[in-house]
């Protein structure tokens, strides 16, 4: 298992690769491609495939990508003609020659793919890179026979490769240590989320995905596939039938399945109806045994072979009996395949809750859906799932032993500094309750530990710190100023515990830092920032004020840049990270994303022993200035008086506050001032709908 839990750590020992080569022009290939083209700026890109079609249709896929880019503001103009360039598609293996990483992304054949690699390995050099997209098959399966396997293994993306930042990175046995760094490191710094995994079929999270889906398909036997989508519904955005139509599924269960059943076990074959469904949509319209179709038959599929399902959201009326058999059966596969990878050691618990929410958009990973039914409950439905199903793994511990892990950071340890890094990708790092104690609870754990000189908390990622409070969180308490001002209480439970932690806290700013996100890192001891991170606080954009500290720390702090504070809370302006260091606001920048974290710590050494105390007595600072009837954020974005005249107000209370509790409460009743203006309801309104507010005071 990785010597780090945040790759940030790994150093680099090669530079990023230049000449990247890609075997398979179908879905997956092209995806990837793109991928790297817009990852890796002036990277040279050979799309290799037996299809000259195949390769006109990927780079055209290529350059469309690029254009939707632009028109969704993800790319500049300029960044969509570098991934338009230096493409090069041929038919030619020879061309892979120079290229520093060859993917096969080619189609799930054993003896074919070995073929590729043994190719590969004759045409590219000694140092080139070699590793297949396979979701299934063992890396020593396709690798043993090279000359040269410490450089090969399996990188496994998940639809759409370009977008879902899920992949599996396989340690098998012969595979170079630091080989697997390198992809590790590689990944993380182009946006990925990479996934330790070991060799197994099927790997981590596709033993959880494919059994769930043939799972569903033995369902069929008593049930609709719209009844099944509409159980798993709860849990996930979409239920298996509707994701297998999507994603012409149906061959990858039967092959995938059928790989674990050679490997594992006969409880793991296919469901037949999967065959079925194949031949429906071929046109031969019986299934392969010739046995007359079961009485639900005319509900399972249209005369294509599409499994006939509700779409995600839809509800639709289904026997209770059956719905709760569906459901106890869907997790019952769920929690066998999830103890057995832990047990098994196959992937780490974080990764798998994480990867079932990033890569297949489950609403709660298994072991939260355990966690929240309970020892109980979850113990009963696995029970019974496997004496349904026998052979199929369960639990070898009680299953409150599986819940023991942090979900929401990843924790490390370097000369006597704990790392903590916020980990929550889907939402930028936002904090909400439950990463806030994680972090809180490290912190009370090695405070008075000797060997613990002091923390550092920085975010996962090269984009993001934190993008601020959940804002998820907001629309149900948003007028409720009782409930406002004890939620902005209990939020700053784990800054006010950092304003008397009697070990230095610095933050690491490995991107931006947003309004809760950014309360955070001013409350920690020192700051330090990779050149291109930026501070901001975006409230007001949202028709709220910052509640937990942001109209009162940074102004106690730093009362000299009070007027830069002041357009940040008022105008929503950003301040980059190198104004913040003239500002004295943050104490180093990092060159490098490599060397933001040995700063870090660097820093976290200076500031042991010393006491640092925020202002606890009115401070002295240039006022506010006046709010105008129609202000307008930095960018020209129509904002609330309502709200800028409660902040402009809070700021100059809390400075005046006698105490820096009094001050902090003021904070607390501002927050929830603003959120029961109308501005606070159309402001995350509109985050929510993906739109821009309009505020009408
Ligand atoms: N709380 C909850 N979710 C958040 C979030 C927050 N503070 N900030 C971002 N996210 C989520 C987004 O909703 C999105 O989720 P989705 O993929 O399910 O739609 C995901 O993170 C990625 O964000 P997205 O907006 O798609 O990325 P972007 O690169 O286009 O924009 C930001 C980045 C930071 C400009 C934008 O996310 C934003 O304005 N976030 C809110 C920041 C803010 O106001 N923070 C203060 C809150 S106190």
């Amino acid at each position: 298992m990785p010597q780090y839990n945040n790759p940030a750590l790994i150093q680099p020992d090669r530079e990023m690769p230049r000449r990247i080569g890609i075997i398979g022009a179908g879905t997956i290939g092209p995806d990837i491609g793109y991928y790297l083209k817009s990852a890796i700026p002036g990277l040279n890109l050979v799309l290799i495939d037996i299809s000259r079609d195949a390769l006109d249709r990927a780079v055209g896929r290529i350059y469309a990508y690029a254009d939707k880019g632009v028109a969704r503001r993800k790319l500049t103009p300029e960044q969509a003609e570098g991934v338009r360039q230096n493409i090069k598609a041929s038919v030619n293996y020879d061309d892979l020659a120079g290229c520093d990483w060859v993917i096969e992304a080619a189609t799930e054949n054993i003896e074919l793919k070995k073929q590729i690699f043994s190719r590969v390995e004759d045409i590219a050099g000694r140092d080139c890179m070699i590793t297949s997209n396979t979701s299934s098959i063992p890396a020593h399966s396709l690798f043993s026979h090279l000359r040269h396997p410490g450089r090969t293994t399996v990188t496994h993306f998940f639809a759409p490769a370009f977008r879902n930042p899920v992949v599996e990175v396989i340690d098998w046995e012969q595979a170079d240590p630091g080989f697997i760094r390198r992809l590790r490191r590689l990944f993380y710094m182009t946006g990925k989320v990479p996934m330790i995994t070991r060799d197994v079929v099927c790997f981590m999270l596709d033993r959880i995905f494919d059994n769930w889906c043939n799972e569903a398909g033995f369902l069929l036997a008593g049930a609709t596939p719209a009844q099944v989508d509409h159980a798993a519904g709860s849990y996930v955005h979409a239920g298996p039938f509707f994701v297998l139509n999507m994603s012409n599924g149906n061959p990858i269960i039967i092959e995938t399945n059928s790989l674990q059943a050679e490997l594992e076990g006969d409880h793991y074959l296919p469901a037949a109806v999967f065959q079925e469904a194949i031949d429906r949509g071929q046109g031969t319209g019986r299934d392969n045994s010739g046995h007359p179709q079961s009485e639900n038959e005319g509900q399972k599929w249209d005369e294509t072979g599409k499994w006939l399902t509700i779409k995600p959201g839809e509800n639709m009326d289904a026997p209770q009996a059956v719905v709760a058999e569906i459901r106890d059966r869907l997790l019952g596969v769920l929690f066998s395949q999830t103890v057995d990878i832990l047990d098994r050691d196959i992937g780490a618990a974080s990764d798998l809750e994480l990867g079932c929410r990033l890569a297949f958009a489950f609403r709660q990973g298994p072991l939260e859906l355990m966690r929240a039914l309970g020892d109980k409950e979850s113990t009963r439905i696995l029970d019974k799932f496997c004496a349904q199903r026998p052979g199929m793994p369960g639990a070898q511990r009680p299953l409150r032993a599986y819940q023991d892990f942090h979900r929401f950071i990843l924790v490390d340890e370097l000369d006597g500094v704990k790392i903590i890094t916020l980990r929550r990708p889907e939402a930028l790092n936002a904090l909400h309750d439950e990463m806030t104690d994680e972090i809180l609870a490290l912190l009370k754990q090695y405070e008075d530990d000797p060997y613990t000189t002091g923390f550092v908390i920085t975010g996962y990622g090269v984009s993001a710190f934190s993008a601020g409070a959940d804002i998820g969180r907001f629309p149900s308490m948003l007028g409720d100023r009782k409930q406002c001002i004890e939620y902005a209480r209990v939020c700053s439970r784990l800054l006010v515990y950092l304003d008397n932690c009697s070990k230095p806290v610095v933050a690491a700013l490995n991107g931006m830092a947003l309004g809760g996100g950014l309360e955070l890192a001013v409350r920690c001891h020192g700051i330090v920032a990779v050149k291109d991170a930026w501070l901001q606080f975006p409230e007001i954009t949202l028709g709220i004020a910052p509640g937990i500290g942001g109209m009162v720390i940074p102004y106690r702090r730093w009362p000299d840049a009070a007027p830069a504070f002041h357009g940040m809370l008022l105008r929503a302006e950003k301040m980059t990270a190198t104004a913040a260091l003239g500002l004295k606001v943050i104490d180093r920048l990092a060159d490098t994303h490599e060397a933001l974290l040995p700063d870090a710590i660097r820093r976290v050494g200076e500031l042991a022993g010393k006491r640092r105390g925020l202002a606890d007595a009115p401070v002295s600072i240039a006022p506010p200035p006046a709010v105008g009837d129609e202000p307008r954020s930095f960018n020209g974005q129509r904002i609330s008086a309502a709200v800028s005249a409660v902040i402009r107000q809070a700021v100059s209370d809390a400075a005046a506050a006698a105490s820096l509790d009094e001050a902090l409460e003021l904070g607390y009743a501002a927050f929830a001032e603003s959120a029961a203006t109308a501005a606070a309801r159309e402001g995350i309104s509109a985050f929510m709908e993906k739109r821009k507010p309009e505020f009408i005071d």
